[in-house]
């Protein structure tokens, strides 16, 4: 059966649900755990995944750190609806800002390898990474000390034409 996702910008009534998202997500010491507070507070950076019965199913934030630069973060898709593209549109929802805002280069760290190598982006070495970046990432006190360091990636083209594959999901991006 087809179902339907919007990817949109996320709205104030959106913030609990990617929190839960991504709470159940860092208790799996998949991404870093984020307070509704911050979440609140950048609430502007973040792209949601909505289905047709109107839950945020995923989100993903865009988070500028220098003139050139921004971190891909907080990227999850909720468990049952994984591998139908659903990343990957949140993910391009965000390049799409980052051209609008005249970003260059962007990042993620991470331990999805396989999903961001799909989609263009590159290992590279941390100390491509400001040092600022890696240090914060690398010592959060929530981080497991087994899965030190973060696999960190990219450097993406931003003129690369963005691919959208998959057939299952019925997907279209909303301004509001
Ligand atoms: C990572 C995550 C967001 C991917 O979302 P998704 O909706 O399943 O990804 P997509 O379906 O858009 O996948 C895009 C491509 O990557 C591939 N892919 C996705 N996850 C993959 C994985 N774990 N291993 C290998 N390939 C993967 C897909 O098969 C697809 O390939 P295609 O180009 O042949 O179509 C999702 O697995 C998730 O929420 N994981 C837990 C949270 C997390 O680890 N977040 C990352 C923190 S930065």
């Amino acid at each position: 059966m087809e179902s339907t996702l919007v990817v949109r910008k996320a709205h104030m009534d959106d913030v609990k649900s990617m929190h839960g998202l991504l709470l159940q997500c860092a208790q799996k010491g998949l991404l870093l755990p984020r307070a509704l507070i911050h979440l609140y507070g950048h609430v502007r950076n973040f792209m949601v995944a909505e289905n047709a019965a109107g839950e945020i199913v995923g989100c993903c934030a865009l988070a500028p750190v220098w003139e050139d630069l921004a971190e891909i973060c907080s990227l999850v898709v909720r468990d049952d609806l994984r591998r139908m593209g659903a990343g990957r549109d949140l993910v391009n929802a965000c390049l799409v800002e980052c051209r609008d805002l005249h970003i260059k280069k962007v990042f993620a760290l991470t331990y999805q390898e396989a999903f961001f190598a799909r989609l263009g982006f590159k290992v590279v070495d941390k100390s491509v990474l400001p040092q600022k970046i890696w240090l914060t990432a690398c010592t959060a006190p929530s981080t497991p000390t087994a899965m030190k360091p973060l696999f960190i990636l990219n450097w993406i083209p931003l003129h690369r034409k963005q691919r959208n594959t998959c057939p299952r999901l019925k997907r279209s991006r909303s301004k509001n």
